[in-house]
């Protein structure tokens, strides 16, 4: 068996040339430089490179030409052939996946799976020791106030750091916008349970991420499914027509990186987006997680950049950058903010545990947090684009692929005579977990999709995308 070094240092080099062709640095048909050069100018052996090159051709990236060497072939991303916008119907419907959802959580706790599925952060690129560090210090230093009763909205100085960060993608917020919350998936229950009643109507993206649609579910909210396109997410017009024929009470968006779909509303129609729903007076729920987590030179602006009535509910966390395990999020729920502080307030007795939030704040003050973000976002990048381009190479014909500019799940639209849940099954059966589509939609509008998480990229995740492929095909074949 080759040492786990070797195996990393030729897998270092194929996977930075990979992120160099997926850039144009080297574009289809250019040469790489020969095995003897490269082997100079990264200080490796000749069998290094040689293995580096191997496993790019491998990839589908390279090839070997005769007497002149390797050359680009890879096409580039934007040819990955890519899902078309989502076509739910146009009634409203209420939610019942919880069975499904809690099946797929328990097999997310199996150690002895691959997995391929479950949206964890990658736990290699999270601060754990920084944090550890941060938190040690802060019970030998404060050890008595961290005992106290804290009410919402929550620490002052963690929301004072929030608010200054939120200049960066467009907002001016003060830190008495802010209510902290124990994690994303509070803030977001929190703003539904602030502007709708059992039996309401909530307008959603779709797929949309299942941890919300089980909000919808406990609340007794009904969801009302709007097209989704996996570049530029909600489609503008379809949402008018929902609002223009159902009494919509809240719409909700994942509005940059979605999961499961990756993808990103452009800033100008985020704009379109809050004007419209300003002129129906109906508040947005806008879930921006994996803001952080962008590919591109700059980071995405958020609705709330564009509120001028206060209806924009802006919900985020520290889980996918910082540790999921903190439980520490937040909401700047505009003008809905007294009732969100009131219901934290009602729900968890008091403010989410002080040492998680005094935590975070220190982090972000002392100034690590940016070089930090810089590092996870070069590796979810590559990573991103290893998985879609392996998954386009080891399914069958028919597969569509999403390629995210920023977060790290992939979605996939498998041929249409594979069901993603018997897939599921033989997958588990074969070790390996995924997320199968009907969690993402409360009318099953998703049975030959799959969520796959690319937030690690190792040997063992591309074995275990080809013997996932291997299945997909057998599928296929079984029902020719
Ligand atoms: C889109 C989205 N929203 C919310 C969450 C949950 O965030 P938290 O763990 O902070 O509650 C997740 C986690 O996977 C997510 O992907």
């Amino acid at each position: 068996m080759k040492s786990k070094t070797s195996q990393l240092i030729y897998e270092q080099i194929a996977n930075r040339l990979t992120e160099l062709i997926e850039r144009g640095t080297y574009r289809p048909g250019q040469r790489l430089p020969s095995v003897r050069q490269m082997s100079r100018r990264q200080a490796v052996s000749i069998s290094t490179v040689l293995q580096a090159y191997r496993l790019l051709e491998s990839r589908g990236l390279i090839e070997a030409r005769p007497q002149s060497g390797y050359y680009v072939c890879a096409p580039s991303r934007n040819s990955l052939p890519e899902p078309e916008i989502s076509s739910p119907g146009p009634d409203p419907c209420r939610v019942s996946l919880q069975e499904l959802i809690l099946m797929v959580l328990r097999d997310t706790l199996n150690p002895n799976l691959a997995h391929l599925g479950a949206a964890l952060p990658n736990i290699e690129l999270l601060p754990v020791e920084r944090i550890n560090r941060i938190m040690a210090a802060l019970s030998r230093q404060s050890g008595r106030e961290l005992h106290e009763y804290q009410f919402p909205p929550g620490l002052e100085s963690l929301r004072i750091e929030i608010a200054r960060r939120s200049a960066m993608y467009g907002c001016s917020l003060s830190p008495n916008d802010i209510v902290i919350t124990s994690g994303g998936n509070e803030a977001i229950d929190l703003c539904l349970r602030a502007v709708c009643w059992p039996g309401d109507i909530v307008a959603i993206e779709t797929p949309m991420y299942f941890g919300t649609l089980q909000a919808l579910e406990t609340h007794g909210l009904r969801a009302l499914e709007i097209p989704t396109h996996p570049r530029d997410g909600i489609s503008l017009e379809a949402l008018q027509f929902a609002i223009e024929h159902n009494p919509v009470k809240a719409v909700l968006v994942i509005s940059n990186f979605n999961n499961p779909l990756g993808s990103s509303i452009p800033d100008e129609k985020k704009k379109e987006l809050v004007q419209l729903l300003e002129r129906y007076d109906i508040p947005l729920i806008e879930n921006d997680v994996s803001g952080e987590i962008y590919f591109t030179q700059e980071r995405p602006t958020v609705c709330k950049a564009f509120d001028r009535k206060g209806l924009v509910m802006l919900c985020s966390s520290f889980s996918k950058d910082i540790s999921p395990a903190l439980r520490v999020g937040w909401t700047a729920a505009g003008k809905f903010k007294s009732q969100v502080e009131w219901l934290k307030f009602t729900s968890t007795g008091a403010a989410t545990a002080t040492l998680p939030q005094a935590t975070i704040a220190e982090f972000l003050k002392s100034g690590g947090y940016d070089a930090h973000l810089r590092r996870i976002r070069r590796e979810y990048a590559r990573n991103v684009s290893l998985m879609s381009q392996t998954v386009m190479r080891y399914f069958p014909e028919g597969t569509r692929v999403t390629r995210p500019m920023g977060g790290f799940v992939v979605w996939v639209q498998l041929p249409d005579t594979v069901d993603s849940l018997e897939l599921y099954k033989r997958a588990l059966a074969g070790g390996i977990a995924i997320t199968p589509g009907y969690v993402f939609s409360p009318t099953n509008q998703f049975p030959h999709f799959i969520r796959l998480n690319a937030a690690e990229w190792t040997y063992a995740t591309e074995r275990a995308l080809e013997k996932l492929g291997e299945m997909v095909k057998e599928l296929t074949e079984s029902a020719a």
